[in-house]
């Protein structure tokens, strides 16, 4: 899909599947903007779904294969622990990517989570990405790929349903408290703004546990305030979902 309004919608036969087919969509994504661009802006999602789709992308033979020494790796949310905290969203990519494909760690920008407080960090990932892409005062990124995950409450990166960030429209990062779903601590997120100004934005969900919010999000109309992904909607970008059965099973047309 390419036009805003259609779904590109994809499913497959498991979460394995799903991995596979990410790191191919990972990879292609990466060979077009570096034929267009020059470079590959990929935003990564934390939890840990994406896991496998970053060891594929690590071991990067054939389809998986992507020129790291063009690609910038930055970081859709993370939870205000130290990177190397097992909650960390950073450590999760360190361990199954970072660590592993041949990425120059000068082009990877983990979202500082050592400031006192979660807000602060957000306002230094604000600057930093700002800093990064030369950005005029008051413009959002434009990430060539975002990673996201989807919450069984229907939230993604860090913007939780009710939380205040949901109308944070004026930064590129901004704070939330934790949501109800583990772990409690405060969390750093990309904002709206900046998820929906990719020029593609890619949804990896899988798992029975998801099926509600995503038939709430892809055909029930849930509002953001409730179901927070429903507020994806890259303004000229590529929006996709890739999904395995178990989490597709509650939809009407999942093709
Ligand atoms: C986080 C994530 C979050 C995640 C969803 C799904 O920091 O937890 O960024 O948005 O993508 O909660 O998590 P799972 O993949 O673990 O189900």
């Amino acid at each position: 899909m390419s036009a805003a309004g259609s779904l590109d919608l994809k499913v497959y036969r498991d979460a394995d599947q799903l991995a596979a087919k990410a790191a191919v969509a990972v990879a292609r994504a990466a060979a077009e903007s570096i034929r267009h661009r020059g470079r590959f802006t990929l935003v990564l999602s934390g939890g840990s779904t994406p896991r496998k789709t970053y060891a594929l992308l690590a071991e990067g033979d054939g389809e998986t294969n992507v020129d790291w020494s063009r690609a910038y790796l930055f970081f859709g949310d993370e939870r205000h622990v130290p990177h190397d905290d097992e909650r960390s969203n950073y450590g999760m990519a360190r361990e199954s990517l970072l660590s592993v494909a041949p990425i120059p760690s000068e082009q990877v920008l983990p979202i500082p989570t050592g400031l006192p407080t979660a807000e602060a960090c957000a306002e230094a990932y604000s600057t930093a990405l700002a800093k990064f892409f030369a950005l005029p005062s008051g413009t959002m990124p434009i990430f060539d790929l975002v990673l996201l995950g989807l919450g069984d409450d229907g939230h993604t990166a860090s913007l939780f349903p009710g939380a205040e960030a949901l109308g944070v429209d004026d930064r590129i990062a901004t704070w939330s408290p934790p949501g109800t779903l583990p772990p409690p601590v405060d969390r750093i997120t990309l904002t709206y703004p900046a998820i929906n100004a990719a020029r593609e934005v890619l949804f990896l969900v899988a798992g029975e546990n998801k099926a509600e919010a995503v038939q709430d999000v892809l055909e029930g109309g849930a509002d953001k305030q409730r179901r927070p992904a429903a507020g994806v909607r890259p303004e000229a970008g590529r929006l996709m979902w890739m999904l395995d059965e178990a989490a597709a099973g509650r939809l009407k047309n999942s093709g």
